[in-house]
């Protein structure tokens, strides 16, 4: 009996020994499994050496470092060597697209157009450095930018051809000449002796919806309207464009939305660069007074009818002065189209010193289409 009652005694015992042992095993692999959770939050999912040590991530100082997460419409271009500084004479910027320099990046840029088309993601499980900007950009009309409800709170800076937009990358703009008498051109210079058609347009993508489509129809009721394009079967080369719309008085620098400050290459290649006059739809009298000298282009707000629309040109292309006097603008401007991705995510350097340190777009959809 009491032999049992030992061995009894001894074997509970034993028992709750390995039970502790175990309770204590478990408590250890518990908390290592916390601390390598922990450890694994801190640090990038691939990164493994520590953040935030000896990295300067205000811009100021040495060079302020964009990373281009994913190129738009997947057309990479080379930044090899200062790219900014060789090509644009922009000081300061580094350009970069390798994704695992992600933490030492200022900025991260992400093009819109790929996201709406689920190309691209946005990498939301990243860490993000203090300092580091995400930034939106996009080139397209609200009209064409899908659904951005989802993207509220994510992007600290836009970059778009907005006026207000954190970056502004126009489609173009007008550079003020040096005031190089010299060098002084004669109006006559960029007016082709040769102009022949009133007025052209170049067309792709003609819907009856679209509010040019109606002003077109309108317009040809009271004077000709030369067409090129996709639509008209008369689709015109590259290299054809400039030569051909040069022999025209005016070119119908229509847009297909009708957007805050949506002014595209229409106006500032297709029109501007060929010499023929722009008679321009799309943003509001103010926003195209806002990028362009007054006399350098015709907004159709500014006649009550398509018909005197109509007149009105066809007054002006047989009265040489007056005509003359819509080229002035160029003696003191030349055009500089903005075309090159590389450029514009330098312009980020121009422009980080006057962005607040702080910001989010808690609403980029109300932005976009505010
Ligand atoms: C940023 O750099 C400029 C010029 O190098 C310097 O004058 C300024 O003190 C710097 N500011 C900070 C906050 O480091
Ligand atoms: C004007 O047209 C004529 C005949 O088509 C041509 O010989 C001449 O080179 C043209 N001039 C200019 C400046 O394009
Ligand atoms: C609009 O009309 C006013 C008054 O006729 C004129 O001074 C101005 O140049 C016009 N602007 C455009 C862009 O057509
Ligand atoms: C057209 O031009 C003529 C003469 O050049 C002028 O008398 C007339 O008022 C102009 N009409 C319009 C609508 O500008
Ligand atoms: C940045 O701000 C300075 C001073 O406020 C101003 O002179 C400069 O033009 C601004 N630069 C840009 C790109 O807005
Ligand atoms: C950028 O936006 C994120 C997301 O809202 C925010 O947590 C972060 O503080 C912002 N960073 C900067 C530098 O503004």
């Amino acid at each position: 009996m009491e032999l049992h009652l030992t061995e009894k005694a001894v074997c509970v015992e034993k028992r709750s020994f390995f039970h502790k042992k175990k309770r204590l095993v478990l408590i250890f692999l518990l908390f290592l499994l916390l601390f390598l959770s922990h450890l694994i939050s801190k640090l990038g999912w691939w990164q493994v050496k520590p953040l935030y040590i000896n990295q300067d991530t205000s811009g100021n100082g040495s060079n302020f470092i964009i990373l281009v997460w994913y190129w738009p419409f997947g057309v990479r271009d080379t930044l090899e060597g200062d790219v900014c500084m060789d090509h644009y004479h922009i000081p300061g910027c580094h350009l970069m697209d390798q994704r695992s320099l992600y933490h030492q990046a200022n900025a991260v840029i992400f093009h819109h157009r790929e996201l709406q088309q689920r190309l691209q993601v946005l990498p939301l499980d990243l860490l993000r450095p203090p300092h580091q900007k995400w930034t939106w950009l996009s080139l397209e009309s609200p009209e064409n930018s899908g659904d951005l409800s989802h993207y509220g709170n994510v992007f600290n800076w836009t970059m778009t051809y907005r006026r207000d937009a954190d970056i502004p990358i126009p489609y173009g703009e007008l550079i003020r000449k040096q005031a190089m008498k010299s060098s002084f051109d004669s109006i006559e210079d960029f007016i082709t002796p040769n102009k022949s058609t009133l007025v052209c347009w170049v067309v792709s993508n003609f819907n009856d919806h679209h509010k040019r489509s109606q002003v077109y129809k309108a317009l040809i009721k009271t004077i000709p309207v030369e067409v090129y394009g996709k639509w008209n079967n008369r689709p015109l080369a590259n290299e054809k464009l400039l030569p051909t719309m040069s022999h025209c008085y005016f070119y119908l620098s229509f847009e297909n939305s009708l957007s805050k400050d949506y002014i595209t290459e229409k106006l500032w290649h297709n029109a501007y660069m060929s010499g023929a006059v722009p008679v321009v739809l799309g943003a509001s009298l103010e926003d195209y007074k806002a990028v362009a000298p007054p006399n350098s282009f015709i907004h159709i707000d500014n006649f009550t009818s398509v018909e005197e629309l109509g007149i009105y040109l066809r007054n002006l292309s047989q009265n040489q002065q007056e005509y003359a006097s819509y080229q002035a603008w160029r003696r003191d401007y030349k055009v500089k189209r903005l075309a090159s991705w590389v450029e514009r995510f330098c312009r980020i350097c121009l422009y980080h010193h006057n962005l607040s340190a702080q910001t989010v777009y808690p609403d980029l959809e109300a932005w976009v289409r505010g």
